[in-house]
């Protein structure tokens, strides 16, 4: 693998991140998004994300292989230091590292961000992306049962959190 460059995500990513996510969208239940994603939508989606829920790329000679992000997990203000982490690398460009670099980055920047609380929601049966979670010191919290359907199956999703050293008490 070439050197691999890590950054944020800007408008002219869209493309980009749209052909990656839409592999899955359309091939697999990682995500439960069921219609493809144009670049126009991608680019009002990016616009939706700031420096607290950032939306990071993975670059390397061959362009732009994978992007993740942090979504806010819930819009009601409690909730405020817990995200969303998410995860996507170009099919032929799996089990080479971009995936654990990209989550590594997006964990330093759920830190800086004062965030406490990161999860995934993951379709169980998703091997890849459970053990990347555990690796990187994710632990199963729990298991949401035949809450999603995709391809006429009922899918169940294990929800993955990791605890930051960010804001414990209760100020911030
Ligand atoms: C899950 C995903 C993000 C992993 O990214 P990746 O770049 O392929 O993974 P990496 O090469 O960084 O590997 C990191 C770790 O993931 C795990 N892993 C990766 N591919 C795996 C596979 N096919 N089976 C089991 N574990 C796997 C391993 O623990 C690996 O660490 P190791 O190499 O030290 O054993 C990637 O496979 C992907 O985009 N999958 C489809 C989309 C998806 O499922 N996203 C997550 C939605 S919640």
């Amino acid at each position: 693998m070439d050197t691999v460059r890590i950054r944020d995500a800007d408008a002219d990513d869209a493309a980009d991140i749209a052909r990656i996510y839409n592999h899955d969208v359309l091939e697999s239940t990682a995500t439960f998004d069921t219609e493809a994603k144009t670049p126009e939508e991608r680019t009002v989606w990016l616009a939706t994300h700031d420096a607290a829920h950032p939306v990071l790329v993975a670059e390397t000679g061959g362009g732009v292989r994978a992007w993740g992000c942090l979504t806010k997990w819930a819009e009601r203000p409690a909730w405020r230091h817990t995200v969303e982490v998410s995860v996507y690398v170009d099919l032929d460009a799996r089990g080479q590292g971009l995936g654990s670099g990209l989550m590594t980055a997006l964990m330093e920047r759920a830190s800086d961000a004062g965030h406490h609380a990161v999860i995934g929601q993951i379709v169980a049966g998703n091997d890849a992306s459970l053990a990347l979670a555990r690796r990187l010191g994710f632990e199963e919290v729990g298991r949401l049962l035949d809450v999603g359907r995709k391809f006429n199956e009922w899918l169940d999703v294990v929800l993955m959190e990791k605890r930051l050293a960010g804001p414990r008490g209760r100020g911030g």
